[in-house]
């Protein structure tokens, strides 16, 4: 099967995964905080057998490591991924035996043995075999151990998925990819400097989410999808953000809380929107139909990119109209502020005007949460 996630960082020579890491402890703090909203607390890393599956440079690997691991097998399929991350090992003195790295496609990879703790971030959602990967990272886990993943919502790439389009529609004209690059990162270094927190690199996060094709490829991989995916012989330690509750009394060890979960999934999925909004929690009903505008405006986005076709920009246009007073009603201020200011970015775009980020303040600092990690445990 084809990955267009691979095929784009070969043809390109990249591992667009780069993290700062000048103060190693802020990074692992970064880490443990994932970690801890994942319901896994830094001391079951010690003595781990860990598997990680798509570690691209080593950034986040440095972690494990640093948490006593046992033994960390790391499973890249890009070349340059695996090249970055031997640089990276060295220059940060990880002792060789420590860590074996499988420069293969997971789908390739054979072992007997099982591990601890499988870590897979970052690309189950954007390949096409996601149920094929997941069945056989289940295959790899020890009894009682931990397995981590990522997905991605349409609702929270929503804002970055409208810089994507302002970003390929100023540089349709720019034929050369470096120049695009260096383009957008003078666009967007400045807004992501309004997010607390972030560490991949300006250049980095241009060429993996402004560019990268390969964001449109996989099936939508939700919280929801990844719970459905993970059946009676797992069970949820957390997810960040960590947005589940669960009230059942412990000793009613039959209560289905993960069919509680979903329902709160739909309820609360909103709160995406914005990286630093507030629990949003919605009626059903109203929040379907709010989800189903922002599904739409996404994949109109993605079909505005194979086209360019201005109707497109319309109909986004039209859908923001018809959304408003449901958003008004429901939304708090800080989005619909941002809200506001895309509609009139886009009827300017539309109507073949210029625009200038810096005139729109909300949306210039808006970012989504836009990857949720979750955590399972077999039972
Ligand atoms: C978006 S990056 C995520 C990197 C890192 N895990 C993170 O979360 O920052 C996805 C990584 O998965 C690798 N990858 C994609 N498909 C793969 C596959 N089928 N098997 C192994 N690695 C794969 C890519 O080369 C890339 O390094």
């Amino acid at each position: 099967m084809e990955n267009q996630l691979l095929n784009y960082y070969k043809k390109y020579n990249i591992s667009p995964e780069r993290q700062n890491i000048e103060n190693l402890s802020v990074h692992f703090e970064k880490r443990k905080k994932l970690y801890r909203q994942c319901g896994i607390p830094e001391i079951a890393f010690r003595n781990a057998d860990i598997l990680e599956v798509g570690p691209g440079g080593g950034y986040n690997t440095l972690a494990f490591f640093h948490w006593g691991c046992k033994h960390a097998d790391l499973v890249e399929a890009n070349p340059q991924g695996v090249r970055d991350m031997q640089d990276l090992f060295a220059k940060q003195h990880i002792p060789v035996d420590r860590y074996h790295i499988f420069e293969c496609l997971i789908e390739n990879y054979n072992t007997n043995q099982k591990y601890d703790i499988i870590v897979a971030e970052g690309f189950l959602p954007i390949i096409d075999n996601q149920e094929e990967v997941i069945v056989k990272l289940q295959s790899l886990l020890n009894e009682r151990g931990i397995i981590v993943i990522t997905c991605v919502d349409k609702i929270g790439v929503f804002v970055e998925r409208i810089k994507r389009l302002i970003g390929i529609l100023l540089t349709q004209d720019i034929m050369v990819y470096e120049d695009k690059v260096k383009y957008l990162t003078g666009i967007f270094e400045p807004q992501l400097k309004k997010l607390r927190g972030v560490s991949k690199l300006p250049e980095d996060w241009v060429k993996d989410n402004m560019l990268n094709p390969a964001v449109h490829v996989g099936k939508e991989f939700t919280l929801s999808h990844a719970i459905q995916f993970f059946e009676s012989d797992f069970d949820i330690l957390g997810s960040s953000p960590h947005m589940f509750t669960d009230y059942s009394w412990s000793k009613d060890i039959w209560y289905d809380y993960k069919k509680d979960y979903l329902g709160q999934f739909n309820k609360k999925r909103l709160s995406f929107l914005l990286a630093n909004m507030p629990e949003v929690i919605l009626p059903v009903d109203e929040a379907n139909i709010l989800i189903n505008y922002f599904k739409d405006m996404t994949d109109l986005e993605a079909e505005y990119e194979k086209t360019f076709e201005a109707d497109k920009l319309n109909e986004i246009i039209k859908l923001m109209r018809s959304a408003d007073e449901l958003i008004d009603r429901n939304l708090e201020e800080g989005f619909i502020k941002v809200f506001r200011e895309i509609k009139e970015i886009l009827l300017y775009l539309y109507k073949g005007d210029n625009i200038e980020m810096e005139n729109y303040p909300h949306f210039f600092a808006a970012f989504g949460r836009t990857q949720q990690y979750i955590s399972f445990v077999k039972k």
